[in-house]
């Protein structure tokens, strides 16, 4: 079970990162081009909030199954168990606050760039944070892969 749930939320990384670099990239457009925002854009944005919650509840899951293994604050001197421990889930969880405020704050705008750009901002940022956060197989002490 936790193998299929590691590779669930390993998976799911690809879908989260392809939508939303999608909405950063579209809404910097939708931003400096003046465009309507339109029912396609809040599809787009609202997606993204949903993948990124559900990412996040299979990481809390996944946090607290890898307690006292990968996830111990008593072991912060081992780099393996510190990043899964604090700099993953703490990175992760700023950026899912980041497009929860985001999407919530854009909805209250009524004038479409306004609203593109608050989309930008937010998103961008936390898509920033998520790829300085996944742990990429190239820092191979971290034992994770590509899926
Ligand atoms: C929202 C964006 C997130 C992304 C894109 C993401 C991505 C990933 C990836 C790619 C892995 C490696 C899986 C593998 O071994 O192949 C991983 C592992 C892990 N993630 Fe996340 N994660 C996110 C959020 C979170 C959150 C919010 C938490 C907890 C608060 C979390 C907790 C964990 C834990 C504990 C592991 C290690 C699981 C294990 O190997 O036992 N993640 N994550």
């Amino acid at each position: 079970m936790l193998s299929g749930l590691i590779h669930s939320h390993s998976g799911i990384r690809w879908i989260l990162l392809a939508a939303l670099i999608a909405a950063v990239v579209t809404s910097f457009g939708g931003w400096k081009k003046n465009q309507e925002y339109g029912k396609n854009s809040k599809i787009l944005h609202l997606s993204v909030l949903i993948i990124t919650h559900l990412q996040m509840l299979l990481g809390l899951v996944l946090f607290f199954m890898a307690w006292g293994v990968k996830v111990d604050f008593s072991q912060m001197g081992n780099s393996m168990v510190r990043f899964f421990t604090v700099e993953h889930s703490f990175t992760m969880l700023a950026a899912v606050v980041l497009i929860t405020l985001g999407y919530s704050r854009s909805k209250k705008i009524s004038e479409s760039a306004l609203r593109f750009r608050k989309i930008f901002i937010f998103y961008f940022i936390a898509l920033l944070l998520i790829l300085l956060g996944i742990p990429w197989p190239f820092r191979s002490h971290l034992g994770a892969g590509w899926f």
